[in-house]
């Protein structure tokens, strides 16, 4: 297992950090000592406010994680106006298609869930590389291990940020890049907001907040772990599906089916 990852006095980077659980890894990171944590997100003025009530260790800088351009020049501009950074959390994530989705759906979701991604371990990681150290979190979701029967482009796309994670783990492990893959569950954030009590992901467990989440990515690096788990139960659903597919896949048809029913009841 790699190397526990040491938050005091390193640099990190956190995408999405306008809201939800990009704010609060933002906060906690400051909480554990990092020396400073530069907010990105694409929304300008949203960051800018996180960044003002986040203190004077936190900086704001607006891009769109789904240009590659845009993101390394992020990166190039973090190191010189900040130095090495340490930890980059790749945690901007749209809820975008339901059902199959439509064309547009899935080149945006790929593009923010998986080519995100990408492009900053095209930036990154060579700087990293020559130093021997660095950490790259990517916020998949439990959609990623298991499903999530409400979006295809969703569930499809966080299954690829998982691979990808999984596969920078290993294949940069030996120039000191260690790599961790977030998957919660429902999370009380702006993206959940809507969902309603029927959902599917609100079927699949309970809600917790943004900051339980941020205490699991914690612990988590505190122990070198890859997978970040902050609804334990997630691990018991993901060996079920791996163990008997034609089993698990039985019971998200009744899954599906109990959600229809629902949404039935409540249409009449
Ligand atoms: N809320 C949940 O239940 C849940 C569960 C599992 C995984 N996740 C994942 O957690 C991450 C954070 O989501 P959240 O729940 O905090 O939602 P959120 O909507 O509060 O935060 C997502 C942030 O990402 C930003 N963003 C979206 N596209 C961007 C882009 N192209 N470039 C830069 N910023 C962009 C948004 O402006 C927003 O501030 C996402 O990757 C999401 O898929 C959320």
């Amino acid at each position: 297992m790699p190397e526990p990852f040491s938050i005091p006095g390193t640099t990190a980077v956190v995408t999405g950090a306008a809201g939800g659980i990009g704010l609060a890894l933002a906060r906690r990171l400051l909480r554990e000592g990092a020396a400073r944590v530069v907010v990105t997100d694409r929304d300008a003025d949203r960051i800018a406010a996180a960044a003002e009530a986040l203190g004077e260790r936190a900086h704001a800088m607006a891009f769109d994680v789904a240009d590659e351009n845009a993101v390394a020049d992020a990166v190039a501009r973090i190191e010189r106006d900040h130095g090495p950074i340490d930890l980059w959390c790749s945690n901007a994530g749209v809820a975008a298609g339901r059902g199959l989705g439509d064309d547009a759906d899935w080149d945006l979701s790929w593009r923010v869930h998986v080519m995100a991604h990408v492009y900053v371990a095209r930036a990154l990681f060579p700087r990293m590389a020559r130093r021997g150290s660095g950490h790259l979190l990517v916020t998949a979701s439990a959609a990623g291990l298991l499903t999530q029967l409400d979006s295809a482009p969703y569930s499809a796309t966080k299954h690829g940020a998982v691979a990808l994670a999984e596969w920078l783990a290993i294949r940069h492990a030996d120039e000191g890049i260690s790599v961790s893959c977030l998957c919660p569950q429902g999370v009380n954030t702006a993206m959940t907001a809507g969902d309603g009590g029927a959902s599917a992901t609100r079927l699949g467990g309970d809600y917790i907040e943004p900051d339980d989440v941020a205490e699991s990515v914690v612990a988590a690096l505190h122990t070198g772990r890859f997978l970040v788990l902050p609804h334990p139960e997630a691990a018991g659903f993901e060996q079920r599906r791996a163990a008997d597919r034609d089993r698990w896949l039985d019971g998200m048809r009744r899954a599906w089916a109990k959600i229809r029913a629902g949404a039935a009841g409540r249409a009449d």
